[in-house]
């Protein structure tokens, strides 16, 4: 695996994006993007699932709407009081994927995108905790990014920003990253690659998309 480095401050990111861009919208309009597609391909409605990580809700909102059981957690407590002033419905609490507060073999689903790829030091033990929260035979979706040429231009880019460079996150190759997971006891039986949204020059947006399974079923 290799680290990518960045200028690049994610609490002010994140600080920005509450103040600028507010709560996610409760549905996908298009169902064939990133990670809604992927979403409704492996949930199904009879599923308990878990979201983690849920940032602005985009797919907590969606499924809640659409009558799925699902439940999310998120470390952020900003985005976790302000969604729960928009929707009510949702059961989202203030929490961290290091350390969830749920019982063994909770959900058969378990969602987990962008967010181990950020943690650092901290990945495999999120990855051990979506284990132990979703049970034998279930499902884990999982997104990383990539080693590609988009994470490069992304990188090269970042040179002409202010600041100084920090970790962003891990990224690997395909085979990489299944290896990896298989490290945990996971295998892939699905992956599919995502790159889009080269708006302009510097406002882009790269997803790199694998995802990862405890069990098939
Ligand atoms: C790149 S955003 C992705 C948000 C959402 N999953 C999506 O796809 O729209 C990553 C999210 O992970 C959250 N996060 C980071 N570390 C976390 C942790 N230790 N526990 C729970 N959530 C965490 C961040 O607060 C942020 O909302």
């Amino acid at each position: 695996m290799k680290s990518l480095y960045l200028k690049y401050n994610r609490v002010a990111f994140w600080k920005k994006y509450w103040e600028e861009f507010d709560v996610d919208y409760e549905e996908f309009i298009d169902l064939n993007v990133y990670p809604i597609e992927r979403t409704l391909k492996y949930v199904r409605k009879t599923d308990k699932v878990l979201e983690c990580g849920f940032g602005g809700g985009r797919i907590i909102r969606h499924l809640t709407k659409y009558g799925y059981d699902i439940e999310g957690i998120e470390h952020e407590r900003g985005a976790v009081e302000k969604l729960k002033s928009v929707d009510d419905r949702l059961k989202i609490t203030c929490d961290d994927i290091l350390n969830m507060d749920f019982a063994d073999n909770r959900y058969d689903v378990a969602l987990c995108f962008g967010v181990i790829g950020g943690l650092y030091d901290n990945t495999a033990r999120a990855i051990w905790e979506l284990k132990r929260v979703t049970k034998n035979g279930g499902t884990i979706l999982i997104s990383v990014m990539l080693d590609n040429l988009a994470r490069k231009m992304q990188k090269h880019l970042s040179h002409f920003s202010d600041g100084e460079e920090e970790f962003y996150a891990w990224m690997d190759s395909k085979k990489g990253w299944e290896n990896y997971f298989k490290t945990f006891g996971l295998y892939a039986i699905g992956s599919q690659e995502v790159v889009r949204g080269l708006k302009n020059s510097l406002d882009f947006q790269f997803y790199d998309f694998c995802q990862f399974f405890k069990n098939a079923r």
